[in-house]
């Protein structure tokens, strides 16, 4: 088990086998869930559980507003519980229904994405995405407990479990040099049995970033966007239909090392090496056809770490470690990209 600290309320990550994920969900409490878990997990879900949509698509306005009329209809109290069952995208929508829900109730996480088990569901934040910009609506919610089985990765799509594979690199690359070299060493696919100990690990260090800055006012908590300023705005110019969100992180970690080794902030073979890691975990590491410059530094410019002085980077100045570095020269950044 792993205690977080926060301001609001401390809470476990417990580690159970599947059968134990909803062992004490009682007559007063809500699942909400996905269409695809509602599929594989038809023993372990109550028949009454709210399915949303699979996908992004689903952290929106409109689902949201659903999904606070259901908990409604089917009486949910404020004693009752929300269980989030699923990937990040159900945890940050009943997460934040559950945070607004009459001004808050219980919520357990319950993770079954690698993203979801060594990300999103720690850390209290949940939120909803609007036409103007993702994660535009949201909270600090931190979960009263989560629930977290590696064994429901074996129903994981490979491909999503490439993408939560991008942030366990990064935590190696910018926290844990044993990690990454343990990776390096011996690639982490689906089914190894080190998953449950590695996502123990990738935890320990969230839990340590996010109960040193909550609410990212030191910096500390933006080092976990190494390789998020240039994925976003990937992401972003691609209209989120290009890479997937881990895709993008990966050439984000790949481009930004190269550009802060040019720059003397990351000592030289650094980005070679985090190339190298994720290739053979079969994430991409080169910047994808078709993206002009001009459009990736607007979306850059824009990135809300971004500020009147310069871009803002999560550097590594040698693996294992990691730094905020803030007020880059843009025009630099840009020569640089020019000359990958
Ligand atoms: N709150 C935070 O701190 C935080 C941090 C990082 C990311 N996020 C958010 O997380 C979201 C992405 O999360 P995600 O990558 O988990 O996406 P997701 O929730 O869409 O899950 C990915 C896909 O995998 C499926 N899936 C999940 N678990 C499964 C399982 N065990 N078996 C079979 N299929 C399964 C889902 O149905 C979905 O199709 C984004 O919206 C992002 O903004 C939030
Ligand atoms: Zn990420």
């Amino acid at each position: 088990m792993i205690k977080v600290k926060s301001s609001t309320r401390d809470y476990d990550i417990r580690f159970v086998e599947p059968k134990h994920l909803l062992e004490d969900f009682a007559v007063q409490d809500i699942v909400v869930t996905d269409e695809n878990l509602a599929k594989h997990y038809k023993s372990t879900i109550p028949d009454q559980a709210i399915v949303v949509p699979a996908g992004e698509a689903s952290k929106s306005f409109d689902i949201y507003r659903e999904l606070i009329s259901q908990f409604a209809k089917l009486g949910l109290k404020r004693k009752g519980r929300v269980f989030a069952f699923g990937g990040g995208v159900v945890g940050d929508l009943a997460g934040f229904a559950a945070a607004s829900y009459m001004r808050g109730v219980e919520l357990i996480q319950i993770p079954t994405s690698l993203l979801a088990m060594v990300d999103s569901s720690v850390g209290g934040k949940v939120g909803i995405d609007l036409p103007e910009g993702k994660n535009l609506v949201g909270a600090f919610w931190p979960p009263h407990e989560v629930r977290i089985s590696a064994e429901c990765l074996k129903t994981l799509p490979e491909e999503e479990y490439r993408n939560g594979m991008a942030e366990v690199i990064k935590y190696g690359a910018i926290m844990d040099q044993n990690l990454f070299e343990a990776l390096a060493e011996t690639p982490m696919l689906p089914g190894d049995e080190r998953e449950e100990l590695i996502i123990r690990q990738c935890i320990e260090h969230k839990k340590f970033v996010v109960e040193e800055d909550e609410f990212e006012t030191t910096g500390l908590r933006a080092i976990l966007n190494f390789g998020h300023t240039i994925g976003h705005a990937i992401e972003k110019v691609q209209d989120y239909k290009g890479l997937k969100h881990g895709e993008a992180v990966a050439v984000g970690m790949v481009v930004e090392s190269g550009i802060t080794e040019k720059l003397l902030h990351t000592e030289p073979g650094t980005s070679e090496r985090i190339k190298a890691v994720l290739r053979s975990h079969g994430l991409p590491t080169a910047m994808p056809e078709g993206i002009e410059i001009d459009e990736l530094m607007q979306a850059m410019t824009l990135d809300k770490k971004a500020t009147q002085e310069g871009l803002a980077f999560s550097v590594v100045p040698a693996l294992g470690t990691c730094k905020l570095l803030t007020n880059i020269n843009p025009a630099e950044v840009r020569g640089l990209l020019e000359h990958q």
